[in-house]
C-alpha cells in the first residue's frame, strides 16, 4: 500500500544571499562562506521532482535569504503554476527591502489564475525594511494578497513575541533522553515543516541551515536527495519518517519549544 505523505509547509529556499545580515537568522545567512543564488534550472528541476511526492501540503513558501534578490524570481514564481494540483497555496516571504517588479506581480497573477491561493508575507523589520511602504503599495496596486508581520519595537507586540535562537552550530552534548524530550516539544516538529535547498529536503529549519552551512551532522535516511538514484517510493519512505524521531541536528539545537526564550528580531551584524 502507498504511504501517505503530508506536510503543513514546504520551504523552498532559492538563495543564500540577502540584503540584510540578521544575527539570529534562521537560515544562518551571516555565516555562509559561499552565499549564492540557486541555479534556476536546478530550482525548476527540484520542483519537478518534489511536489508529486506529497499527497497533502498546507502551503509552499519561496524564501531564502532574500528571494526577491534572485535574478530569476519571476520565472521561478511563474513555474509554480504547473504544480497547482499539488499545492493549494504558495507564498513568498520577503523582508521589505525590495519592491516586487511588475513582472513578478504578473507571475503571481498567472499562478493565481490557476485557482491557487497566493500570499506575500511582508516582514516589517522597522528601519531595516527600507522599501516596505513601496512594496505594499505595489502589491496592493496589483491586488495581490499580502500580510505584513511586525518585527520591531516592543517584544510583546512583535509577531510571535520575537525570534528564537536555534543554536550556534556546535554540539550541545545532551543525552539521548534529553534530545528526545527537546524534540517532542519542538515547534518545527509539531508544525511539520519540510525545507528544500540545493535539491535536498530536510526535516526542519535548523537541520537545513546547519547542513547548508557545511556541517555534516545528518544521518543516513534523514535527508531526501532529489538528485540521487532513489525511487520516488524510497524518497516518500524517508519523508514519512521525518516526524517520527529526532534528527542529527537536534544535538546542535537549543530547542524550539513554545516557551523558548524570544529575542528581538533582525538585529544586524556588520555586512562583510
Ligand atoms: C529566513 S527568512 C527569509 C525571508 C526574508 N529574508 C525575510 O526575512 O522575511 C524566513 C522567515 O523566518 C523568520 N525568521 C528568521 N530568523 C528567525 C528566528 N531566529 N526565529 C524566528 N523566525 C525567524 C523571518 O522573520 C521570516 O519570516
Ligand atoms: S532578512 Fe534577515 S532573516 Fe531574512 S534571510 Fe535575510 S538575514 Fe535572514
Ligand atoms: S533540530 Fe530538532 S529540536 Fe531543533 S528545530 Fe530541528 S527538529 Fe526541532
Amino acid at each position: 500500500m502507498r504511504n501517505i505523505v503530508e506536510t503543513n509547509v514546504i520551504g523552498l529556499y532559492i538563495t543564500s544571499k540577502c540584503t540584510l545580515n540578521c544575527e539570529l537568522c534562521a537560515s544562518g545567512i551571516p555565516y555562509y562562506k559561499d552565499a549564492h543564488h540557486m541555479d534556476k534550472e536546478k530550482v525548476l528541476q527540484s520542483f519537478e521532482r518534489l511536489f508529486h511526492l506529497y499527497d497533502k501540503v498546507g502551503h509552499a513558501d519561496l524564501l531564502g535569504g532574500e528571494p526577491l534578490m534572485h535574478p530569476d524570481i519571476e520565472e521561478i514564481t511563474e513555474a509554480l503554476f504547473d504544480y497547482r494540483e499539488f499545492i493549494p497555496e504558495f507564498r513568498i516571504i520577503t523582508n521589505g527591502t525590495i519592491v516586487p517588479s511588475d513582472k513578478l506581480c504578473e507571475s503571481i497573477h498567472k499562478v493565481m489564475s490557476g485557482g491557487t491561493r497566493f500570499l506575500v508575507l511582508l516582514d516589517n523589520y522597522g528601519k531595516c525594511s527600507v522599501n516596505i511602504d513601496k512594496a505594499k503599495e505595489k502589491l496592493d496596486y496589483y491586488k495581490i494578497p499580502v500580510r505584513v508581520d511586525k518585527y520591531y519595537g516592543d517584544m510583546n507586540d512583535q509577531y510571535s513575541g520575537g525570534w528564537v535562537k536555534y543554536g550556534d552550530y556546535t554540539p550541545n552534548h545532551k543525552s539521548e533522553s534529553e534530545i528526545l524530550e527537546q524534540w517532542k516539544n519542538c515547534i518545527c516538529r509539531n508544525l511539520n515543516y519540510h525545507e528544500v535547498w540545493e535539491g535536498k529536503i530536510y526535516p526542519c529549519a535548523y537541520s537545513y541551515a546547519i547542513s547548508a552551512l557545511g556541517h555534516d551532522v545528518m544521518n543516513d535516511g534523514e535527508v531526501v536527495d532529489l538528485f540521487d538514484s532513489s525511487t520516488d517510493e524510497e524518497r516518500r519512505n524517508i519523508l514519512k519518517r521525518f516526524n517520527l524521531r529526532p534528527n542529527g541536528a537536534c544535538n546542535y539545537c537549543y530547542s524550539l519549544s513554545e516557551t523558548a526564550k524570544r529575542y528581538p528580531a533582525a538585529i544586524q551584524l556588520p555586512k562583510k
